[in-house]
C-alpha cells in the first residue's frame, strides 16, 4: 500500500491521525507503517458504540450435564475410548496463550510466570506436566500440542520455552502460531498509537484461534495427521487436565461437536459463564444475565437448573468447527487498559481502562454447534485459575489449591 491509498482508507474511517508523525518516520517504519494499516480492519472500530449495551440475547433453557457420580460409573469404558482416540492420533491440544495477561500485571506472558514458593514453578511448567499426566495414561503418545502466542508475547514465549527445553516435551510435538490482531482505540472509535509508528493493536479474543489456526496454514498439518478432536485450554488454570481420556471418551461416546468442562456453581450468584441451550442450541448464559428466575429454576431432581460453570478448556470436534469457519463471530466490545502515546508522543500506561479492545468469544463458536456435552469436573481439583496478583483467582488462590492437590511448589 502506498501513502496515497493509506490515505484514503484511513480518511474513509476517520482515523487520519495516524500519519501525524509519517514524515519524522525512518523509510522501514514507514514502510511498517504503511503495512499495518493495510492490514488492518478499521471497520469494527464502528462497534465501540455498543459499549456497554448486552448483545441481544435468545431464550434460554437448562442444558443438562454429565455429573462427576455418572461419570466416576462410567469411568473405565469413557477412559478406554479415550486412550483408544488418542493412540489413533487424533487428538490435539490448543494452549490459548495470546491473551494479554493485564489484571496479573506482569510484562512477560503469563505462562512465564512463576508461582513457586520453594523452588522455581512456571504456569507453563505446570500445563506442560498436565499434559504429560495425560501421555502417561496413553501409553507414551504424545499428542500434538499447538500454542497460540499472540504478535506481542510471541518471541517471549518460543524464547521461554525453548531455553526450557519445552519442560520435557518434545520439540516435534509442538506447533506455535500467532493470533490475529485487532485495533485498540478510545471511546469514540479513534484507534489509538502505541509509538509513531504504530496502531495500538491487541489480539482479538479467545475465539481468534481457529481462524488463526487455519490462516496460519495449519489445517494441513490436521488433516495430514488424522486429528478430529481438539482440546482448547486457557493458559492461566494451572491445575487443568488436558485432553484427558476420561473426558475424551465422553465426549467421542456422546456423539456431539463439543464437549466443555463445567464445574458446579458455588452459589447462585457466582460470578461465571453457565452453560445452557439458547434457542435451542448450545450456549453460555453470562453471570450478569441471569435472571432470578433462572437462578431458582430447578431441574427435576431439584437441584438448580442453571448449575454449571464454564472453565474455558473444550474438545471441539475438528470437522463441526470447519464447517462453522465461513461464517462470521460476532465482536463484542471490551473496556479496558491501553497503552498509548500522547500528544506529545510520550507514551502513556494508564492506570484505569481508557477505550475499546474488539473481541471475539468462544461462547459464539459453541453457540454456533448443534450439540455440546457438559462435563462436570472437581473444582477443588481442576480449576485454579490465576487472573490476578492476589485475592479471588490468583495466585495466592491457586498456590493453596496446587498444595492441596499435592503440586509441590
Ligand atoms: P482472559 O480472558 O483471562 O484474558 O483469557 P487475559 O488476556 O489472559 O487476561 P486479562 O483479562 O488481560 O487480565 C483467558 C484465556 O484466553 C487466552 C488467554 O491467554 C487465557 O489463556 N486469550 C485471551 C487468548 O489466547 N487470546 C485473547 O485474545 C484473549
Amino acid at each position: 500500500m502506498n501513502i496515497e491509498e493509506a490515505k484514503e482508507k484511513l480518511q474513509k474511517y476517520g482515523q487520519e491521525h495516524v500519519l501525524k508523525y509519517y514524515s519524522e518516520l525512518s523509510d522501514s517504519e514507514k514502510q511498517e507503517l504503511l503495512a499495518q494499516v493495510e492490514d488492518t480492519d478499521f471497520a469494527v472500530l464502528a462497534n465501540c458504540k455498543n459499549l456497554g449495551h448486552a448483545d441481544k440475547r435468545g431464550e434460554f433453557a437448562p442444558l443438562a450435564a454429565l455429573q462427576v457420580s455418572e461419570i466416576e460409573k462410567r469411568k473405565d469404558e469413557f477412559t478406554k475410548l479415550g486412550v483408544e482416540t488418542i493412540k489413533a492420533g487424533k487428538v490435539a491440544a490448543v494452549l490459548l496463550a495470546g491473551g494479554m495477561g493485564t489484571r496479573l500485571g506482569s510484562d512477560n506472558p503469563k505462562g512465564m510466570y512463576d508461582i513457586g514458593i520453594t523452588k522455581p514453578v512456571y504456569i507453563f511448567q505446570r500445563i506442560i506436566e498436565n499434559l504429560l499426566d495425560t501421555v502417561k495414561q496413553a501409553d507414551g503418545t504424545y499428542i500434538r500440542l499447538f500454542i497460540m502466542t499472540s504478535e506481542k508475547n510471541n518471541d517471549a514465549t518460543v524464547n521461554f520455552l525453548k531455553e526450557k527445553n519445552f519442560f520435557g516435551y518434545p520439540e516435534d510435538k509442538i506447533t506455535f502460531f500467532k493470533q490475529e490482531m485487532a485495533p485498540a482505540s478510545d471511546y469514540d472509535g479513534k484507534v489509538y498509537m502505541e509509538s509513531k509508528s504504530r496502531i495500538s493493536t491487541s489480539p482479538n479474543g479467545n475465539a481468534g484461534w481457529y481462524s488463526s489456526l487455519l490462516k496460519a496454514g495449519l489445517r494441513d498439518v490436521i488433516v495430514k495427521e488424522g486429528i478430529e478432536w481438539i482440546d482448547i485450554f486457557a493458559v492461566d488454570n494451572v491445575l487443568q487436565r488436558i485432553a484427558d481420556p476420561c473426558f475424551v471418551g465422553a465426549t467421542v461416546a456422546a456423539k456431539v461437536s463439543c464437549g466443555a468442562k463445567v464445574v458446579r456453581k458455588n452459589a447462585p450468584d457466582e460470578k461465571v459463564g453457565v452453560m445452557c441451550l439458547e434457542d435451542g442450541k448450545p450456549s453460555i448464559v453470562e453471570y450478569y444475565e441471569l435472571s432470578q428466575e433462572m437462578m431458582d429454576a430447578k431441574d427435576e431432581n431439584g437441584d438448580p437448573a442453571y448449575n454449571y460453570g464454564v472453565i474455558l478448556n473444550y474438545m471441539f470436534n475438528e470437522k463441526a468447527l470447519y464447517e462453522i469457519a465461513q461464517k462470521e463471530l460476532p465482536l463484542h466490545v471490551v473496556e479496558k487498559k491501553i497503552p498509548y502515546i500522547d500528544e506529545n508522543a510520550n507514551l502513556v500506561k494508564p492506570e484505569t481502562p481508557n477505550g475499546c479492545k474488539f473481541e471475539q468469544l468462544v461462547l459464539d463458536m459453541i453457540h454456533m454447534l448443534d450439540t455440546c456435552l457438559p462435563y462436570e469436573v472437581v473444582r477443588e481439583h481442576e480449576f485454579a485459575p490465576i487472573k490476578n496478583k492476589t485475592g479471588v483467582d490468583s495466585v495466592e488462590s491457586a498456590r493453596e489449591l496446587c498444595k492441596k492437590n499435592g503440586i509441590e511448589l
